[in-house]
């Protein structure tokens, strides 16, 4: 077919995104956030942003049409984050993509959000290669993917196995009374810092799992080592720890990506989620690829965090690879497993 028009939603946890992308084109991007909301409460509060995404629905649907200069009409297929995330937002994005696909009479993809991560790429980059490795760092997932076919085959060769990559830096930032979400500011501090604190790189020991993450260990060393600062009556330099930090969680990621790729013989990685958005895993990520021969790609910081166009970018690749559509009774699933792309 010729290159369909999709229609993505995206409402897992606080952004409204509603993306249009014709094939591998990046058509708009419009996006409402109820992050404001959650802030004073240091996390997203999931009733708050279910009711923010139904205020929003609407207007950023119209948005999305206008930034691209397309009427509904035009639209071929809609696409829809159908899960893992917060089931009540996930809801209201299910119900609405539903209704305009069958009021367009056009086909409906639930889509995987970590799926949709890695897809958003192939609107910067152009297709994947395939191989790839994928690592996924957001907020809620720390994975490393073997990605044989991100239409269908998607393979988890490794995760956090306690906080995510995204979680500790919120965490850590609330350690350092910083706001939420906690990477930007990290991010921002750390520029100004040096890495002179030598935090613990959680599971790279000889006999840990190659591919698995743990940040929990890390976060608790940190808010340790600020608690005993302050009881010693000793400054604490925030950009110092905050750089320290960061460096100990990009240390790990890179490292494990990059072993992942040689393991499993694939020389291209990607990185996707929230803290693919962050300078310095950026930066080493480059570093650490070009060493070892690896071509790596990485969305722009826009595209790293939640959006519609990613949603809009894997339902398009679905539509465009024959992939059979989702079934009008699709549902919403908080715990979707990352081998199941679309549903
Ligand atoms: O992918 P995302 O927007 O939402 C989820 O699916 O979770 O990721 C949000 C996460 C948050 O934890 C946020 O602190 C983190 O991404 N993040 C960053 C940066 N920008 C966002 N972490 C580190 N450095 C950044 N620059
Ligand atoms: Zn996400």
């Amino acid at each position: 077919m010729a290159e369909p028009l999709v229609l993505g939603f995206e409402t897992s946890c606080d952004e409204t995104g509603i993306g249009l992308v014709r094939g591998h084109t990046l058509l708009s991007d419009a996006l409402a956030t109820s992050m404001a909301e959650h802030e004073r409460f240091g996390g997203v509060v999931p009733e708050i942003a279910s009711r923010a995404h139904l205020e929003a629905m609407v207007p950023t649907v119209h948005r999305a049409l206008a930034d691209a200069g397309a009427a509904l009409s035009d639209v071929d297929a809609v696409a829809v984050t159908s899960g893992p995330g917060l089931t009540g937002a996930l809801l209201v994005g299910v119900a609405a993509a539903k209704a305009y696909a069958l009021a367009l009479g056009v086909p409906l993809y639930g889509v995987n959000h970590l799926a949709a991560h890695v897809a958003v790429d192939e609107l910067e980059h152009g297709r994947l290669a395939e191989p790839s490795i994928a690592m996924l760092v957001s907020g809620g997932h720390s994975s490393i993917l073997l990605v044989p076919d991100l239409s269908q085959d998607v393979v988890e060769l490794g995760r956090t196995i306690d906080d995510a990559a995204g979680e500790a830096f919120d965490k850590v930032a609330r350690v350092l009374d910083l706001p939420f979400p906690g990477g930007p500011p990290i991010d921002r501090a750390a520029q100004e810092g040096t890495a002179s604190i030598a935090f613990p790189r959680g599971l790279t020991g000889p006999r840990d799992p190659a591919y698995d993450f743990s940040f929990s260990g890390l976060k608790t060393a940190v808010a340790r080592w600020v608690e005993a600062q302050q009881r010693d009556g000793v400054h604490v330099s925030v950009p110092d720890v905050a750089a320290s930090f960061q460096e100990a969680v990009v240390d790990v990621l890179t490292a494990k990506a990059v072993r992942a790729c040689r393991d499993h013989g694939v020389d291209h990685l990607v990185i996707g989620g929230g803290v693919a958005a962050n300078s310095r895993l950026r930066a080493v990520a480059q570093e650490r690829c070009d060493a070892a021969g690896i071509v790596l790609r990485v969305p722009s910081r826009r595209l790293c965090t939640d959006n519609g166009a990613m949603v809009a970018a894997l339902g398009s690749r679905l539509v465009m690879a024959g992939v059979a559509p989702s079934q009008p009774d699709l549902g919403a699933d908080s715990s979707l497993p990352i081998d199941v792309v679309s549903r």
